[in-house]
């Protein structure tokens, strides 16, 4: 089932029930570094409803990927994604940080600093998840290793370990690296690598995949393609046609 809405997402949210969706990967506007038609409002009393609106839809178990940057203002970042992330928690959500380093993007950012490009990945989550299908794509370097054996103490109290052999492939770590993405008419797409990894992730087939903020829609071509039902919202028409476009072509 795949179901597009172009309204805004706060008014098509609080229509949706309780508790009926397994995983939501978006991003919402980043402070108003863009202005998406100048149809954009934004601002707390925007975001905080729909991180409650999110917490409401999300199932039990249910994880949001929210993935964010911050706007520098007046030479300093506004720290917008971060009190999204502790209102995130307000709400009820536990919350474990990522990082999508941005690769290919050149060196970017004020002279003053190092190159930024990296966002944040924030994973919300309704209680512990429910769904860890953890990808394992990490070499391990160390392909053995000693561990220790009843508390590391034999009969004599001395210390006794056994060498285990490491699998080649070990549980990837918390930094992701895509590069930027520029797929279609939109201006902030998702890299389709990235929203695939998270969707594999944290949801099986014929779970519900939600994107508030749909925009060129890549969560819903990435959901189709991995078997999941899917839900996106997106004010824009312009981008919602796009949106509806791709997925269908998928
Ligand atoms: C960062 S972009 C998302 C891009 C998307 N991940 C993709 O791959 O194309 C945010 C999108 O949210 C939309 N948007 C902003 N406020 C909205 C609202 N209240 N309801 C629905 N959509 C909104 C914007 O028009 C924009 O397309």
């Amino acid at each position: 089932m795949i179901n597009l809405i172009n309204d805004d997402c706060l008014k098509a949210m609080a229509e949706m029930d309780d508790c009926c969706i397994d995983l939501t990967v978006t991003s919402p506007p980043y402070d108003n570094l863009r202005t998406y038609k100048d149809s954009l409002e934004w601002g707390e009393h925007v975001w905080k409803p729909i991180l409650e609106q999110l917490y409401r839809v999300t199932k039990k178990g249910g994880v949001v990927v929210w993935v964010v940057g911050d706007a520098t203002i007046k030479g300093s970042e506004t720290g917008t994604s971060f009190r999204q992330a502790l209102y995130a928690v307000e709400c009820g959500f536990n919350v474990e940080t990522m990082i999508w380093e941005k690769t290919g993007s050149g060196c970017l950012g004020s002279n003053k600093y190092y190159g930024q490009n990296f966002e944040y990945m924030f994973i919300f989550a309704k209680g512990q998840p429910k769904t860890t299908n953890l990808i394992k794509d990490r070499e391990n370097k160390v392909k053995s290793g000693t561990v220790k054996v009843n508390g590391g103490l034999d009969k004599e109290g001395k210390g006794k370990t056994r060498t285990v052999e490491r699998k080649p492939l070990g549980k990837r770590n918390n930094i992701w690296r895509f590069d930027t993405q520029k797929n279609s008419d939109h201006p902030a797409p998702f890299p389709s690598a990235m929203v695939n990894d998270h969707i594999i992730s944290w949801s099986n087939e014929g779970d519900t995949v939600l994107d508030p903020f749909m925009g060129s829609g890549t969560t819903g071509k990435m959901a189709k393609m991995n078997n999941r039902d899917f839900i996106g919202i997106e004010k824009v028409e312009e981008y919602f046609k796009i949106a509806q476009d791709r997925i269908s072509a998928t």
